[in-house]
């Protein structure tokens, strides 16, 4: 059975640190897997932070390449250097802000890879997608596209239209996707992201072949993401 886990997408915000010692407080042993992928100006400080605790850290995006002249940019391996354990490759934000192509964050999932860490591929259709009825085929094309042929991912499905707007899809919804994940990842972790909070995350936690959240908004504070870790 696939590894259960938490993940927290700061994005570009930079929560109190004592929110980070209240989720330590709150989960001495945890049962399931918690990460917090701060911005990569903040890692190497909360790694160290965390560093013998049962908490890890991740990137949110890194360059295919290991060093050299890309301005603003970011490698695994620095990363890696940092104390990340994983990064997320193929954001929604980063496919709209950067136009992040699956090719290329195909490339960065292996970039990822070859620095050990592990890559958390994001996944999911906008709503003029879902509309046209075309999730499935989104999806399946993100994730043949968009993966590398070897090595341990972990997968999330996140709907770009249920990102930051309070609006979840049907636990019929993620059931279908997530199966059809499942389908081509059998013993991937499979993530749902897109507006989890305390008051929903048991249910969607309970949707077969979900195996976690990639939670933004509510990884902020430990009030809003203990619940959701609570739920696994
Ligand atoms: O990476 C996290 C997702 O974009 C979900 O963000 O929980 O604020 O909707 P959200």
């Amino acid at each position: 059975m696939p590894q259960k886990i938490a993940a927290g997408n700061w994005k570009m915000n930079a929560p109190d640190s004592a929110e980070v010692q209240k989720l330590l407080d709150a989960h001495p042993a945890p049962s399931v897997s918690i990460l917090l992928c701060p911005p990569a100006t903040l890692l190497a400080q909360l790694s160290k932070y965390l560093d013998g605790t049962p908490i890890a850290t991740g990137g949110q995006d890194c360059h295919t390449a290991a060093s050299g002249a890309h301005t603003g940019d970011v490698s695994a391996d620095m990363l890696r250097a940092a104390g990340a354990t994983h990064v997320i490759v193929g954001h929604s934000e980063r496919r709209a802000d950067h136009g992040e192509t699956d090719a290329l964050i195909r490339a960065k999932a292996e970039a990822a890879l070859n620095a050990g860490l592990t890559p958390i591929l994001c996944i999911g259709e906008t709503l003029e997608e879902r509309d046209a009825g075309q999730t499935l085929d989104v999806v399946a094309r993100q994730l043949t596209d968009g993966r590398p042929e070897t090595g341990t991912i972990v997968i999330a499905y996140e709907p770009v239209w249920a990102i930051g707007t309070g609006r979840t899809p049907t636990t019929d919804q993620i059931a279908e996707v997530h199966a059809l994940l499942r389908d081509h990842a059998p013993d991937t972790p499979l993530l749902y992201g897109g507006s989890v909070k305390g008051a929903n995350a048991a249910e969607i936690f309970a949707i077969p072949n979900v195996d976690g959240a990639l939670v933004g908004g509510a990884s902020l504070t430990a009030d809003a993401f203990s619940p959701i870790i609570a739920a696994l």
